[in-house]
């Protein structure tokens, strides 16, 4: 075995900074993306759908609610008169009908492409895990998995779908953290949906953690590995927000706690898909709380008004995990960069002989 050598992988995998949430951005560089967004009928979702819609965003909604879902769409065009804002039934557990969600909303996109994918449907409720039914029977029967098949499996279905699509976003580029938001609406970009949950354990919904952790397993592996492919992965990590996914049972347990806001889920989600120089990096989304940062760097929780202070719901985990990796995960990156320098040195080769086939009178 080689000895253990640890390497920053930040360049070579293409990731920016950390967010500077004080920084600010303008929502209005959304205009003229197109937007799949799973889940998009309720809670978050409709609240991104209709703040993007303001925006002159394209927005195709797929979702199981069928009811929710068309209101939602009729009420935004109303509202915002913006047409195009579009519900396409879609299960996420269902692989065909996602590819149907995906080949619709590539034929709705006024510019045929799709430059933002929110893997957002997800659902809460009682666990199989938790209680399991019926383990006094001679044969345990098959558990109900199906927090595992929404949060984990329908995410991955979308993901994968999103890595066949964006980058056949013709007139999209690579993403890069040098783009210059709002110049173009073109983008190649997935925004996955974790929750506190991906980073806490949570108790009484082991499904819901195990396949939160997923999520943010698999945000942390692909944003390693997206710069072939020139997609740029995110992640937001919303703690308890008032939705309906939050159940009567959380609500009687978080009663006298706080709970966070989808204004600021919202504003979480607008940032990193407005600014296309994001690329690699998550926000974790809570109560708003007033912080202040001390002389050793580190942040305090400081009383409303405390001179120097600020208030915020977000901040950023995870900021550094690719900064010292290990042999394996550096030579992955090392060859996945060979390829595509190989890869340019073959286009380049390509253009030369067709421009000499040009010359020499083919293909005219
Ligand atoms: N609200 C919170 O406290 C919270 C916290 C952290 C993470 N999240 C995550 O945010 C995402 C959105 O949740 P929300 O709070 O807006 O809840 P919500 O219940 O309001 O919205 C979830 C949406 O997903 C849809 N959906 C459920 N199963 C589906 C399926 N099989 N196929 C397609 N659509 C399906 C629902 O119809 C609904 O419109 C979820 O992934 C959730 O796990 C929520």
């Amino acid at each position: 075995m080689p000895p253990h050598q640890p390497e920053s992988m930040v360049a070579a995998i293409r990731q920016s900074p950390p967010v500077d949430v004080s920084v600010p951005y303008e929502s209005a560089w959304v205009k003229g993306k197109t937007i799949l967004i799973t889940g998009g009928a309720s809670g978050f979702g409709a609240g991104f759908v209709r703040h993007w819609a303001e925006q002159g965003a394209t927005v195709v909604v797929g979702d199981i609610n069928v009811e929710k879902g068309d209101v939602l769409a009729r009420e935004v065009r109303k509202e915002t008169g913006n047409a195009n804002v579009h519900f396409v039934h879609c299960d996420v557990t269902d692989w065909q009908s996602q590819v149907n969600l995906f080949r619709e909303a590539a034929r709705l996109s006024p510019h045929g492409g799709i430059d933002t994918v929110v893997a957002n449907a997800g659902i809460a409720g009682a666990d199989a895990m938790q209680r399991p039914q019926g383990m006094t029977d001679a044969e345990p029967p098959k558990p109900n998995f199906k927090i595992m098949d929404v949060n984990c499996t329908g995410v991955m279905y979308t993901a994968h779908l999103a890595y066949y699509w964006l980058p056949r976003n013709s007139g999209s580029d690579a993403c890069s953290m040098d783009s210059q938001p709002g110049t173009t609406c073109r983008d190649r970009h997935l925004l996955l949906v974790g929750s506190i949950a991906s980073l806490a354990p949570i108790a009484a919904q082991p499904q819901y953690g195990a396949a939160k952790h997923a999520v943010l397993g698999l945000f942390r592996s692909l944003r390693a590995t997206s710069h072939p492919q020139g997609i740029r992965v995110n992640l937001i990590l919303p703690y308890f927000i008032d939705t309906p996914i939050v159940t009567l049972g959380a609500r009687v347990v978080l009663a006298g706690g706080a709970m966070g806001k989808v204004e600021d889920v919202v504003d979480a989600a607008t940032r990193f898909v407005a600014d296309s120089r994001i690329l690699g990096r998550s926000l974790v989304i809570g109560p708003k709380v007033t912080l202040k940062q001390l002389d050793n760097g580190e942040w305090d929780l400081v009383a409303k008004g405390t001179p120097g202070s600020r208030e915020t719901a977000l901040w950023e985990p995870y900021a550094e995990d690719w900064e010292d990796v290990d042999a394996f995960d550096r030579n992955i990156v090392k060859v996945l960069n060979a390829v595509q320098a190989a890869r340019g040195w073959i286009g380049w080769a390509t253009d030369i002989v067709k421009a000499v086939g040009y010359g020499l009178g083919f293909g005219r």
